[in-house]
């Protein structure tokens, strides 16, 4: 090879490197500029109903107008949500799908229009929108979306874990005393005149989180005067601090707790409204209610009205 053939085949293999070094190099640089605006997390899917839930990935979402992204320090599973992975409640159509839809932790990121509302950093909870067609605001992955108007400030001295479990129980409660599903009491922001003080409510299964809460709302907040609630003695301090006028025995003898709140609410026909937040089966309610006039009975668990409708034909029973 003379030299003049030597210096073309250098500067030949020159350029291929030139040329395999560019490619190498602008694909680094444009998987970088497309890593940035998706990195990913661990999430904990349904890929398919009726079988185990399995880890896997997903891109974390970027928070829009409205929204803030959130590192998920404390997620709640409910009942819906294992409807959802055995019979595909809520869920069918959406799969593979991410469960949890109440959660706490802190702002990772705002949506363009959030500040100063929130802060970077700020510990908060909130809870999704079962409607959300993605998986985004899901709890169980590492990163979710929620809007900044379904979050609020974790007091401090609450833990992420606690206040994970709040959303549930106020909704509920919500459901319960002003909705149809519910009492149907005229809502507060409503601003129609309503004499709470004057209404009775029972509470069975009083010894549950959702009963003190409730409790407390009607008493404190709504100013309800009469709530007679029924639970094992050992709730008494509790119950009487969130404002329960009474706690009677749910170990006595059935005939016992019907005459004892009969007694407290001043007449059968006072107790037309009752909340049972623990039964499956609910005949202490049907009994405890008057024969005379138009009652609700609400529950936390399935309840079968008609049963109830055998001895109260003029009870509406509901679930929330
Ligand atoms: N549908 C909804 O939206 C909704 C929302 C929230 C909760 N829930 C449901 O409501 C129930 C209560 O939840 P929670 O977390 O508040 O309960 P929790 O705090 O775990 O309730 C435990 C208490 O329930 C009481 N209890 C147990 N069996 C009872 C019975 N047969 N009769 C009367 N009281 C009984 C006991 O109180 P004593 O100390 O008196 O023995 C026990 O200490 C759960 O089944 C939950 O899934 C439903």
């Amino acid at each position: 090879m003379t030299r003049a053939e030597r210096l073309q085949f250098w500067n030949v293999r020159n350029l291929s490197y030139k040329i395999v070094l560019g490619v190498l190099v602008s694909a680094l640089v444009l998987s970088a500029i497309v890593g940035m605006g998706s990195r990913t997390q661990n999430a904990v899917f349904v890929y398919e109903v009726g079988k185990p839930v399995r880890l896997g990935q997903r891109v974390v979402p970027s928070p829009k107008a409205g929204e803030v992204l959130i590192k998920v320090t404390a997620a709640q599973l409910l009942p819906h949500d294992s409807y959802g992975r055995d019979r595909g409640v809520f869920i069918g159509e959406k799969l593979p799908i991410v469960l949890g839809s109440s959660l706490a932790g802190t702002i990772e990121e705002l949506g363009p229009d959030v500040a100063p509302d929130y802060e970077l950093g700020e510990r908060v909870f909130g809870t999704s929108n079962l409607q959300c067609p993605t998986p985004d605001q899901a709890g169980l992955q590492q990163y979710a979306i929620l809007q900044a108007d379904s979050i609020g400030r974790t007091p401090s001295n609450f833990s992420d874990d606690e206040v994970a479990t709040l959303p549930i129980n106020v909704a509920t409660i919500m459901i319960a005393l002003f909705t149809k599903f519910g009492f149907e009491l005229s809502a507060p922001w409503e601003e129609k005149p309503f004499d709470f003080a004057s209404q009775t409510i029972v509470v069975l299964g009083a010894g549950t989180n959702a009963a003190k809460i409730f409790t407390r709302f009607a008493t404190k907040q709504l100013g309800i005067k009469n709530i007679i609630t029924v639970a094992s003695l050992t709730n008494t301090a509790a119950l009487l601090e969130v404002g329960a006028t009474t706690v009677i025995d749910r170990h006595a003898p059935e005939d016992s707790i019907i005459e004892q709140v009969h007694i407290v609410a001043g007449r059968i026909d006072n107790v037309a409204m009752i909340i049972d937040c623990a039964s499956w089966e609910h005949h202490l309610a049907a009994s405890l209610l008057t024969p005379n006039k138009p009652s609700r009975l609400v529950t936390l668990h399935r309840v079968n009205e008609a049963k109830v409708q055998e001895t109260r034909p003029l009870c509406r029973a509901t679930l929330v």
